[in-house]
């Protein structure tokens, strides 16, 4: 994919991801990658940095990067071809008046080469951090290694933000680098360039064609929800439940956050996903098919699969059953529809063929999985349901 005239804007403290992140888009897109060691290098390194924060760093010193900053984007400006993207990375300290003036900078090349602007602010749990902060490649570049700030930038530093249309905000915590790549591209060619065929692939099995009809429908319909709520009972307080093929969020994510617990969304539809973010802008969630998701990288209290089972290949179907076990923490619990019986249908909506590998099979699956079918029953709708949970151990004979 080739991404056309465009500048990418990474910011967020240091070991937040922005230059790994930089570099997948590059990868991705073609895009030029100019993080702010590029330009830091020369200086730090006739200087001696050696990335900690007490390092006698002369004042004057940091204006010379600043000409190496201008020279740079004065090349960008005038020499670049102007099809040409780039990603620019920075840590920006709102108390620094300079560090506005160097967002207004990169601002303004991009309406000097008449390129789209997206500034992206990283952000990280401090764990993440830290295992992230003191590697052989940050010390190689001679970038801030020291582990006895990160306190300190995460609770007291204050990173620049400045209100922009195409402004995005995203966690890297618990994203693979390409992962937040293809959420910032999303983000951007979604913005400007509609549909690429690189990331817009339809995965939905066809609900992306039809998402309109289908949030409109089901809008107006409640099914399930009940069901879902009696369901998450049984769940730890503010416990982390991960909804696959979320949808639009209504009602089941709905209900999972009406029981106060922590929902993440997967689903294949682009429109549907931006619906579900604009539902719950504190929840994460993931364009992907549930079949190439990485499940954020993390394992959940609870799994809910309502209405996507019988969507996908009757092997895919399987796998995503094994994936559901590597993703629960013990005592878990995975909730599923599908039909009782074998068999298969058109769907209503898409008109593609569901397939429903019926009780038996799903319970023989479940427990070649390791876990245990607990329970099944139905709901006002004429949807099964299939309880699992996670083996805890306590259920084991001598
Ligand atoms: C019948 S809808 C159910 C949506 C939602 N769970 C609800 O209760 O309203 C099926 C959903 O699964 C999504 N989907 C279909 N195939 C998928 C796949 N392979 N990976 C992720 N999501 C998928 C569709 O985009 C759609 O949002």
């Amino acid at each position: 994919m080739n991404l056309r005239n465009t500048i990418i804007y990474l910011i967020g403290v240091p070991a937040v991801g922005k230059y790994t992140v930089a570099k997948e888009i590059g990868r991705m897109t073609g895009a030029k990658v100019v993080d702010n060691q590029l330009i830091n290098f020369p200086v730090f390194s006739v200087i001696g940095y050696d990335g900690t924060a007490n390092f006698p760093f002369p004042h004057g010193a940091s204006a010379q990067i600043e000409k190496i900053q201008r020279a740079v984007l004065t090349v960008i400006r005038d020499f670049c071809p102007p099809d040409d993207s780039f990603v620019f990375t920075n840590v920006l300290d709102a108390r620094a008046p300079g560090d506005k003036a160097w967002f207004r900078r990169i601002e303004r090349l991009a309406r000097q080469r008449k390129a789209k602007f997206f500034p992206i602010w990283l952000t990280c749990d401090a764990e993440m951090i830290r295992q992230r902060k003191d590697a052989p490649e940050r010390r190689a570049r001679r970038k801030d290694i020291d582990l006895t700030t990160i306190d300190w930038y995460l609770q007291e530093f204050e990173v620049l933000k400045v209100p922009h249309p195409n402004a995005l905000t995203l966690d890297t915590s618990h994203c693979r680098p390409e992962q937040t790549a293809r959420r910032i591209l999303e983000h951007v060619l979604g913005t400007d360039y509609g549909a690429s065929p690189a990331i817009s692939a339809d995965r939905s099995n066809g609900y992306e064609a039809v998402s309109g009809e289908f949030m409109s429908g089901r809008a107006r319909s409640s099914i399930g929800a009940a069901t879902v709520r009696r369901w998450a009972k049984d769940l730890p307080p503010s416990g982390d439940v991960l909804d696959l093929g979320c949808g639009h969020g209504a009602p089941i994510s709905e209900a999972l956050v009406d029981e106060g617990l922590n929902v993440f969304g997967v689903d294949a539809s682009r429109t549907m996903i931006a619906a579900f973010r604009a539902r719950f802008p504190h929840a994460q969630a993931e364009c992907n098919a549930v079949e190439d998701s990485c499940f954020f990288d993390r394992r959940f209290d609870g799994v809910v699969a309502w209405g996507l089972m019988f969507l996908l290949q009757p092997d895919a179907q399987a796998n995503l059953i094994n994936k559901v076990a590597a993703a629960l923490k013990p005592g878990g619990r995975f909730m599923f529809t599908a039909p009782y019986q074998v068999c298969e249908w058109s769907d209503i909506l898409t008109g593609q063929k569901s397939v429903s590998l019926g009780a038996d099979a799903y319970r023989r699956i479940v427990e070649a999985a390791g876990l245990i079918l607990d329970d099944e029953d139905d709901d006002e709708g004429q949807n099964h349901y299939y309880f699992v949970r996670e083996s805890d151990g306590s259920e084991g004979g001598d």
